[in-house]
């Protein structure tokens, strides 16, 4: 699995370069597929569930699963790029919010708390530590700013699968869930959002925007638990 990881690490660095404002989002899916391919590994997301395009890209509202399309990247918008590789049949996860130029103050300190969120919740996380133990970590940290924890998404196992168990929820209670197994691979996924965390998906039957069409970020790693501590392969 390092592999994988190790691409789709280096696909959003890539991005990180090439993510401007006025390029629309099927553009910059179109180079995240070709720096794949190029890796010799398979944009995992394409044709998935039937799923459209090689990453999911999603702008300010959009918490998860933006469809890459003509719509143009613009000056202080975030931008979410979630990309999923597989190679020599598994797969690695992660995902970056991006910041365009000029982000409102409050808007870039929800990315930042985002970020924070995933780094808080592997605080001790090691084989033996309850499952939801992550989840309240990161409610913890996303609440004590008032934010709102997005609840019908969640992370996942990871391996020869993209979505395996076990779902590894952004909430919860401290002490409960399933004592995690050493070896156990996790995609850990904060989607956090500046208002109320509830979402509804449109009529293309994948993009969730919040309802009350706050921005939302998101950020993602692939880890796998190890007896004392974890091992991040997206980093
Ligand atoms: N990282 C996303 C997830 O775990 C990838 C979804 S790919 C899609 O949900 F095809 F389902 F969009
Ligand atoms: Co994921």
């Amino acid at each position: 699995m390092r592999e994988p990881c190790r691409i789709v690490k280096d696909t959003l660095a890539f991005v990180g370069e090439k993510i401007h404002a006025g390029m629309t989002t099927k553009e910059l899916d179109v180079l995240i597929e070709r720096f794949i391919r190029s890796e010799g590994a398979r944009p995992s997301c394409l044709g998935y569930g039937g799923f459209p395009a090689s990453a999911c890209i999603s702008i300010n509202d959009v918490v998860v699963h933006g469809i890459p399309d003509e719509r143009i990247i613009r000056e202080g918008d975030i931008v979410s790029v979630d990309v999923v590789a597989d190679k020599n049949g598994y797969h690695g996860d992660a995902c970056r919010t991006f910041c365009i130029g000029d982000v409102k103050p409050e808007v870039k300190k929800l990315v930042q708390v985002t970020e924070e969120c995933f780094f808080k919740a592997i605080e001790g996380l090691r084989a033996g530590r309850p499952l939801f133990d992550i989840g309240y970590r990161v409610q913890k940290h996303a609440e004590s700013f008032g934010y709102g924890v997005i609840r019908s998404y969640t992370g996942h196992g990871i391996g020869k699968e993209m979505h395996e168990d076990p779902s590894v929820p952004n909430y919860g209670k401290l002490g409960t869930g399933v004592r995690l197994k050493a070896g156990t691979a996790l995609c850990i996924e904060p989607m956090i959002a500046l208002g109320d965390w509830h979402v509804r998906i449109l009529n293309d039957g994948w993009t969730a925007v919040t309802v009350d069409r706050k921005p939302a970020a998101h950020y993602e790693n692939t880890v796998i638990v190890r007896e004392d501590g974890v091992e991040i392969l997206t980093l």
